[in-house]
């Protein structure tokens, strides 16, 4: 596989792996048993899309990175529980303008048709933690 497209799955990646210690984080001090177990399942989820992110670079013949992103500790540093689900979402909107960005230049249908499924799932997680932050007092 070529260098650009080893890069940018790595780096999906790494983020996927941030998002998944993040929301670990964030089920820890979920002010409901709602919020709570919304976070977790979108936790699994984040670390379901960072495996497959590294079985498709395997399959493509690319070395999966095993490091996690910088999110973690931008999320850390935010103080109050809004703010850090409010940087979540920028961070899941993020993922998703990446996808769409490489979409037109990856030709290999498998490929694709596992970002197109993983941008899906990240709108879905977006809309459940948005929804459940307008329960927040
Ligand atoms: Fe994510």
């Amino acid at each position: 596989m070529n260098k650009e497209l080893e890069d940018f799955l790595n780096t999906l990646c790494e983020a996927e792996r941030a998002g998944g210690r993040v929301l670990h984080e964030l089920t820890a001090i979920a002010p409901s048993p709602e919020m709570h177990h919304l976070l977790r399942k979108a936790g699994h989820d984040e670390g379901y899309w960072a495996g497959e992110l590294a079985a498709q670079l395997r399959r493509l013949g690319g070395q999966p990175s095993n490091r996690t992103g910088d999110f973690v500790e931008k999320v850390r540093a935010v103080g109050d529980f809004r703010g850090k689900l409010e940087l979540l979402n920028r961070g899941q909107r993020w993922v998703i303008r990446k996808i769409n960005e490489q979409l037109p230049s990856i030709g290999e249908p498998e490929l694709a048709g596992f970002l197109k499924v993983m941008a899906q799932g990240h709108e879905v997680n977006i809309a459940a933690v948005e929804e459940a932050m307008k329960k927040l007092g």
